[in-house]
C-alpha cells in the first residue's frame, strides 16, 4: 500500500529527477458481466483505488521498473523486449511493444508504482496497470492519442503480448471513467453514454472474498472460447450472426440441438445478462434500487448456475447477503473464482450488514472478509 507522495518520492530518491505522476484507476461493474468479449454491453464505472506511477526519461535504451507494493523490479532494453516472468512486467512490455509495432522510437524509462488497489480482488489492478502506463508514456513522448485508442492498444496488449484474451471494458472504465457516473459501453462499437449514479439511500460496497483461485485463468479462456462454439454452430443456420451479440433468444432455441448443453446454458446466459443491463439502467434511470438490486441477484445465480464462474467463497457472501436487512442486491464481479462481490445496500443497514457479514465469513472459511466503501470518480489521469 503506498500513496502518490511515497511513489513520487521513491522515485527521487532512486532516480535523482521529479517524476511525471500518474493516477489509474480500478473499476467496478454494476451489471453486464463475461458479455465484453461477446461484443455485448457493460456498465462499469472507474473508483478511487488506484494505482500511483512516477515515470522520468533517462535518456538510454533501458527500462527499469520498480513494483513498490510488493518490492520486486524487472530491467530490460528496450531492442529485447519478451515476456518476464514477473506477471506485472508483462502489462507493462506489452504497452511498450504495441507502440514499437506502430514504428514508435522511444527511450528508456523509469518507472515507480504502487497504491492502493488490491491484486486479485476482481477491481481490474491489470487494466490499471495498462491503462496508467499508457497514458503516462504517451504523455511523455507527446504522443496524440485518443483515450478510446490507448484502451484499444491496451486490449491489443493483453492479447497479443501478456496472452489473456478479456474484453475491453476494464481498460475503458479505468480511461473513460467519471464522476458520479457509470458507463454504459457497447463492446462492439465502442460508442458509450454515461449513466448518473444516482443511489439515493443506497450505496455500492464490495467484499473481498480474499480468494483468488488458481482457475480464473483457463477457465476464461474456456469461457472466451465456449460462446466461439456457441458462435460457430448458430453461423450454421444464421450465417449473418458474428457473435453472441447478434443472437436471439429464438435463433438460440433453434440451435439448441446443434450445441452441447453446457454451450447452450452458457450462450443463454450471455443473452440474458445483455437484457439485463438495459433493464438495469432504465432502473437506474427511474431511481428503482429494488429492480436494480434484484437483476444483480439475478446476474450472480446466472454467474453461478449457467456461466460458472462462481465459488464457493463468493456464492456464500451472496446468499447470506441476501438475508439481510437493506440490501437491495448482490453479485460476484469481475472474472470470478474469488474476488469481490458487489453488494447494493441501504446505506442505514451498512454497519450491521458487515457486521453479520464478517462474522459468519470467517466462522465458515477461517479468512477476513476485507469491505471497501467507494467513490465512482473521475478515470486515470497525469497529475498536475
Ligand atoms: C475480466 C476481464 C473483462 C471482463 C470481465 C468479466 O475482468 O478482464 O474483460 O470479461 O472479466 O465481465
Amino acid at each position: 500500500m503506498h500513496t502518490l507522495e511515497d511513489i513520487s518520492s521513491l522515485f527521487e530518491n532512486k532516480f535523482y529527477e521529479p517524476p511525471l505522476l500518474i493516477q489509474a484507476c480500478g473499476r467496478i461493474n454494476i451489471i453486464g458481466e463475461h458479455t465484453d468479449y461477446n461484443d455485448g454491453f457493460v456498465l462499469p464505472a472507474s473508483i478511487d483505488r488506484h494505482i500511483y506511477f512516477a515515470i522520468g526519461e533517462n535518456g538510454s535504451n533501458e527500462c527499469h521498473f520498480h513494483a513498490a507494493d510488493i518490492g520486486e523490479e524487472c530491467h530490460f532494453s528496450l531492442s529485447d523486449i519478451k515476456k518476464s516472468e514477473k506477471a506485472w512486467a508483462n502489462y507493462l512490455m506489452g504497452i511498450l511493444q504495441q507502440l514499437q509495432k506502430e514504428d514508435i522510437a522511444l527511450e528508456g524509462l523509469d518507472v515507480v508504482f504502487g497504491g492502493n488497489l488490491p491484486v486479485g480482488a476482481g477491481m481490474s489492478s491489470s487494466a490499471a496497470l495498462e491503462a496508467g502506463f499508457a497514458l503516462g508514456v504517451c504523455s511523455m513522448f507527446n504522443l496524440q492519442k485518443s483515450r478510446r485508442e490507448l484502451a484499444q492498444l491496451a486490449l491489443r496488449s493483453s492479447h497479443e503480448f501478456v496472452g489473456v484474451p478479456c474484453g475491453i471494458m476494464d481498460q475503458f472504465a479505468s480511461l473513460l471513467g467519471r464522476r458520479e457516473q457509470a458507463i454504459k459501453l457497447d463492446c462492439r462499437s465502442l460508442h458509450y453514454e454515461y449513466i448518473p449514479l444516482n443511489l439515493g439511500d443506497y450505496e455500492l460496497l464490495l467484499v473481498n472474498s480474499g480468494v483468488s483461485h488458481e482457475l480464473a485463468n483457463s477457465a476464461y479462456k474456456d469461457r472466451v472460447e465456449e460462446c466461439a462454439t456457441g458462435v460457430r454452430a448458430i453461423q450454421t443456420a444464421y450465417p449473418g450472426v458474428e457473435s453472441l451479440r447478434d443472437v436471439t433468444f429464438d435463433q438460440l432455441e433453434a440451435c439448441k440441438g446443434a450445441m452441447a448443453e453446457l454451450i447452450y446454458r452458457r450462450c443463454r446466459y450471455v443473452l440474458e445478462e445483455n437484457e439485463r443491463l438495459h433493464q438495469a439502467v432504465e432502473a437506474m434511470d427511474e431511481g428503482n434500487m429494488e429492480t436494480l438490486g434484484a437483476l444483480m441477484l439475478r446476474t450472480h445465480e446466472g454467474l453461478s448456475k449457467e456461466y460458472e464462474v462462481s465459488c464457493r467463497e463468493t456464492d456464500f457472501l451472496v446468499e447470506l447477503a441476501k438475508e439481510q436487512p437493506g440490501l437491495a442486491g448482490a453479485r460476484m464481479m469481475g472474472g470470478g473464482f474469488g474476488g469481490c462481490t458487489l453488494n447494493l445496500l441501504r446505506k442505514d443497514a451498512k454497519e450491521e450488514f458487515l457486521k453479520k457479514i464478517k462474522r459468519e465469513y470467517y466462522r465458515a472459511f477461517s479468512t477476513k472478509a476485507e469491505h471497501y466503501e467507494l467513490e465512482v470518480v473521475n478515470g486515470t489521469d497525469i497529475v498536475n
